[in-house]
């Protein structure tokens, strides 16, 4: 077991109900003047916003309100986020929805507590001194991000999706009532299955021996989930089933996965950010049409790995050769992604991506990594645009 010290300064309310509890909450923080940010609407529709306002308004909390984060949330509303929060002397910021208003969130954070351009974080040119504290209200289970330290902003200009990482913006608080999940379109409640698996998986291909505890704490999460997310493709509103993913999707990124390991692979990722950058798709989707690729470009070098997942996760027969049950555990992870809708491919992604945009989706993707990366497998520039390739049928 490698050295590795863990962060998960979260508190979570969890449950019917749990967002009655957010004024309490931004008051046992210290908040006084609370920026409220959201999406594009699903929080008005659903009416969650003015309950939560009223809220605070009964608790005599000062806020203004700021929507428009949309899915892969944009550089120019963070700066828009950035003045108004100056300008009205915010100090605590109240995200409402999923990771893209908590991400979008992060930045504003990110960017009132620091002077310079709040870019230069997420361009790796230097590090953040501090964040105005964040909480959250979530109705969307996926990224993690309500207990995570990344936040993941696109740059219009050049569509560049890049993330940053850092303790400071752990959120203070999340409030995770599942029912709030039960108004997601079905795409999107699949989606945040997917880039839950995702999360657990990126951390557990690599090329470590492997942990007891940490690695059955990996397989238990993808079982919870993948069973759960196929309960929800026939019953959207168990709210049992809702109540484990939205579990899961927190201990997935929240570090606890991955304890001990060498931090994982994360190309599956960091592939995917640049097929959202390019082609703005929901990032779960995203990565679920290009696993199977990166997959079969890798196992046969972390071998033992997709052994172990295919039989303990997937399933499989401990018979035949180690290969042959590595190839299976992928084929039963791609059949799982058909079976809750999840394309597994480029072109079932919907996208018609030209041999240019893979070269530019690979070269924009080993710029972003600092040229090569991956703990299963060690990728370059070639090797990303040869799974790229393969995603898109080439
Ligand atoms: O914008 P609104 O109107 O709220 O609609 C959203 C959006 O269209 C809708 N939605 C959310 N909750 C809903 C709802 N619709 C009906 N009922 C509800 N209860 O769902 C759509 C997707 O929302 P979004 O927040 O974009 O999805 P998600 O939570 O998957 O976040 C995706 C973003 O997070 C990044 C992704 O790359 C992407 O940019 N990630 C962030 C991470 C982190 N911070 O730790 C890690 C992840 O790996 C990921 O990269
Ligand atoms: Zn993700």
């Amino acid at each position: 077991m490698l050295n590795f010290s863990y962060f998960a300064p979260t508190k979570v309310v969890f449950g019917k109900g749990a967002e009655v509890e957010t004024a309490n909450l931004l008051k046992e923080f210290g908040a006084k003047r609370v920026l409220v940010h959201y999406g594009t609407g699903s929080v008005v529709k659903s009416g969650l916003l003015d309950k939560i306002t009223e809220c605070l308004e009964d608790a005599g909390i000062y806020y203004v309100k700021l929507g428009g984060a949309v899915p892969n949330p944009r550089l120019s509303l963070v700066y828009e986020g950035i003045k108004l929060a100056k300008e009205e002397k915010i100090d605590f910021i109240l995200a409402v929805g999923g990771g893209s208003a908590i991400d979008s969130a992060k930045g504003i954070g990110y960017g009132v507590a620091n002077d310079g351009d709040v870019w230069d974080f997420y361009e790796g040119k230097r590090k953040a001194k501090a964040c105005l504290p964040v909480g959250v209200v979530l109705t969307l289970s996926a990224t993690g991000s309500e207990m995570s330290s990344s936040s993941v902003i696109t740059k219009e200009e050049g569509w560049l999706k890049r993330g940053y990482n850092s303790d400071l913006s752990r959120p203070k608080f999340a409030v995770m009532n599942p029912e709030l999940t039960m108004t997601l379109p079905d795409y999107q409640t699949a989606c945040g299955c997917a880039d839950i698996c995702m999360h657990t998986m990126e951390r557990y291909f690599t090329n470590n021996p492997g942990l007891d505890l940490t690695d059955a704490l990996a397989e238990g999460l993808l079982k919870t989930v993948m069973k759960n997310a196929l309960i929800l493709v026939k019953d959207p509103k168990n709210y049992d089933a809702r109540a484990e993913v939205m579990w899961a999707g927190s201990l997935s990124h929240n570090g606890l996965t991955g304890l001990g390991n060498d931090g994982g692979d994360w190309m599956t990722h960091k592939m995917e950010h640049e097929i959202g950058g390019l082609f703005d798709v929901a990032h779960g989707a995203g990565l679920a049409a290009i696993w199977g690729s990166w997959a079969r470009y890798v196992y046969k070098e972390c071998l033992p790995r997709f052994k172990k997942y295919a039989v303990n996760v997937m399933g499989i027969e401990n018979k035949g050769t180690d290969e042959e049950i590595a190839i299976k555990g992928i084929e039963a992870t791609e059949d799982f992604f058909r079976k809750i809708k999840m394309p597994t491919n480029l072109n079932e992604l919907g996208i018609k991506a030209t041999d240019e945009d893979l070269h530019t989706m690979a070269r924009k993707c080993a710029e972003g990594v600092g040229g090569a990366k991956g703990a299963a497998k060690l990728l370059k520039e070639e090797d990303m645009y040869r799974i790229y390739k393969a995603s898109a049928g080439e």
